[in-house]
C-alpha cells in the first residue's frame, strides 16, 4: 500500500472496547487490522466498520498461539511493509473466587492471555513498528491493577479481587513502563490504557457505560503526537497510579 494511512493493529478487535478502539480509529483515518481469534467473528467485524466506511481488513491470531502471531506479523509485514499502532487489547477474565483460594494453575491460564500473549505478540509485531515514522503500543489494562487505588480503603472497585486478573494487569503494567523505556530510542511509546468499567461480555454487560466510552483513551494513546507521554498509565481523567 503507497498511501499515508497510518496502519493499526487491534488484538480481540472483533467485539466490545477492541471493536470499538477500531471504529474510532478508523474514524480517525487509520487503516485497521482487526485481530480476531475467530476468522468468522474477524471477518464480520471487517465487513462492518467498512460498512460504516471505515478501512479494515480482518487478522487470524489467537494471542496464545504462537505460529498464529508469527503468521500474522508476516502477513501484516508482506501486505504494508510496516506497523504504526498496536493496541494489545485481547484479554480474559475467568471465573475467580477468593484471592486465598485461587490456584496456580488459574492464574496461569489468566497469564497466557493478558501476559504472555501481551509478550508474544509485541516481540512479533516489533520489527514492524521499528520501521514506522512513530510507533504506538497500548496496552489495555484497568484500575484493578494499581496497588496504590488497592491500598486506598475510599478505592470503588476495591472489592474486586481477583488475583489472576488483577495482577495480570499490573504485569502488564510493569511491561509497558520497561518497554517505554527501552523503545524511548526507536521513536516508539508504550503506554497501558484504563477503559474505566464498560459494558462488555466480560463484564456480563453490567454497567452503564458504553463500550465506546472506554475506547476514547486507548485511541488517544493510539494517536498521541511525538511529545506525547510515554510510560504511563491513563483513563478519562489522566495519569492512574501504580
Ligand atoms: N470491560 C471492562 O470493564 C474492562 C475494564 C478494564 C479493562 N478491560 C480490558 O479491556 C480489554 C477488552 O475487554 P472487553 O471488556 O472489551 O472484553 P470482551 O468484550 O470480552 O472482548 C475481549 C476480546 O478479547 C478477545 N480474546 C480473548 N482471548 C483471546 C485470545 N487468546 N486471542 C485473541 N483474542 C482473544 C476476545 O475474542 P472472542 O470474541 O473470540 O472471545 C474478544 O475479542 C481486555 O484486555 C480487558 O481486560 C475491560
Amino acid at each position: 500500500m503507497s498511501d499515508n494511512k497510518k496502519i493499526a493493529l487491534v488484538t480481540g478487535g472483533n467485539q466490545g472496547i477492541g471493536f470499538e478502539i477500531c471504529r474510532q480509529l478508523g474514524q480517525a483515518g487509520v487503516r485497521v487490522l482487526v485481530g480476531a481469534r475467530n476468522p468468522e467473528r474477524g471477518a464480520e467485524a471487517a465487513r462492518l466498520l467498512n460498512a460504516e466506511g471505515g478501512d479494515a481488513a480482518s487478522v487470524r491470531m489467537d494471542v496464545t498461539d504462537a505460529e498464529q502471531v508469527t503468521a500474522a506479523a508476516e502477513d501484516v509485514a508482506r501486505s504494508y511493509g510496516r506497523l504504526d499502532i498496536l493496541v494489545n487489547n485481547a484479554g480474559v477474565l475467568l471465573p475467580e473466587s477468593r484471592p486465598s483460594e485461587s490456584g496456580a494453575e488459574l492464574v496461569r491460564q489468566v497469564y497466557e492471555t493478558n501476559v504472555f500473549g501481551v509478550v508474544r505478540v509485541t516481540q512479533a509485531m516489533l520489527p514492524l513498528l521499528r520501521k514506522s515514522a512513530g510507533g504506538r503500543i497500548v496496552n489495555m489494562s484497568s484500575s484493578l491493577a494499581s496497588l496504590r487505588l488497592h491500598g486506598d480503603p475510599t478505592f470503588e472497585l476495591g472489592t474486586f479481587l481477583m488475583l489472576g486478573y488483577n495482577s495480570s494487569k499490573t504485569a502488564l503494567n510493569a511491561l509497558t513502563v520497561m518497554w517505554a523505556k527501552d523503545l524511548a530510542e526507536a521513536g516508539i511509546k508504550v503506554n497501558a490504557a484504563d477503559p474505566g468499567y464498560c459494558a462488555t461480555a466480560m463484564t456480563g454487560y453490567a454497567s452503564p457505560r458504553f463500550a465506546a466510552e472506554g475506547a476514547r483513551t486507548p485511541v488517544r494513546l493510539s494517536l498521541l503526537p511525538d511529545d506525547g507521554p510515554s510510560g504511563g498509565l491513563f483513563g478519562d481523567n489522566g495519569p492512574i497510579p501504580w
